[in-house]
């Protein structure tokens, strides 16, 4: 459901979300993942449609129905993520990085599962660093073109919140809190909008349509 009274200030975009959390495999069975449902993502899909966008939902290993009028990509990885984003990108008014992407994965992919054994206690798993989505997009940015990161902290969340957007150059991040029963899988959600300018704008806690209002109030206004 979106929010009644939602502006058509969207015709004529096209815009690209990634949702979700990304998974490394490690074996045929195994992966390494991460918390995200994907709510937030689908979220800011689903207002921006209804604010008359054209999208593109970049979904990886979420368990929601595809948001009515929404293109929707499945991935895997955080490489799969990549590969998706990269070639959806370039033609995009705006990309929002909400999914969670990891930022190891497996140095190597075992073929086969991996057994246990009766010798070793302990499996170390090597991993290697993967690229940042968000900062590789910032350095191809077209035009005009606003890119959104977001970022979840669990504490000091604020002057992370801030280094982190001047580490990634991008246009507007999103920061909340998260913890055992916070944010992740839940309905609701807060957060402050901080902009590149300088601005923050808080967000009180409400549902997650509500914050993906605000953040495409934000965009609307730096498109405009
Ligand atoms: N992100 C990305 N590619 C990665 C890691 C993160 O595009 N390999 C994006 C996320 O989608 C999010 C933003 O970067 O929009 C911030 O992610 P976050 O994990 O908070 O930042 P990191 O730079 O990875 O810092 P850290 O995890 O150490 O806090
Ligand atoms: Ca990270």
């Amino acid at each position: 459901r979106v929010l009644a009274g939602d502006p058509r200030d969207l015709v004529g975009r096209h815009v690209v979300v990634s949702a979700g959390g990304t998974r490394e495999p490690i074996d045929p069975v195994r992966f390494i993942g991460n918390r995200s449902s994907g709510l937030q993502g689908y979220a800011l899909a689903r207002v921006a449609a209804a604010r008359g966008a054209k999208v593109t939902l970049v979904a990886a290993n979420t368990a929601l129905p595809d948001p009515a009028g929404v293109s929707v990509v499945r991935v895997g990885s955080a490489l799969e993520m990549r590969e998706a984003v990269q070639s959806v990108a370039a033609a995009a008014d705006v990309v929002v990085m909400a999914a969670a992407v990891a930022d190891f994965r497996p140095s190597v992919f075992q073929g086969s599962k991996i057994k246990k054994t009766d010798k070793n206690e302990t499996l170390p798993i090597e991993l290697v660093k993967n690229p940042d989505i968000l900062a590789e997009l910032v350095t191809r940015r077209t035009p005009g073109q606003v890119i959104v990161g977001f970022a979840a902290e669990t504490d000091d969340v604020l002057d992370h919140g801030r280094a982190k957007l001047a580490r990634k150059g991008c246009d507007l991040l999103v920061v909340n809190q998260v913890g055992e029963n916070l944010t992740f899988g839940a309905p609701d959600n807060a957060g402050v909008i901080l902009a590149a300018t300088g601005a923050e704008r808080e967000i009180p806690r409400g549902s997650k349509d509500q914050l993906a209002s605000a953040v495409w109030d934000e965009i609307a206004a730096l498109l405009a």
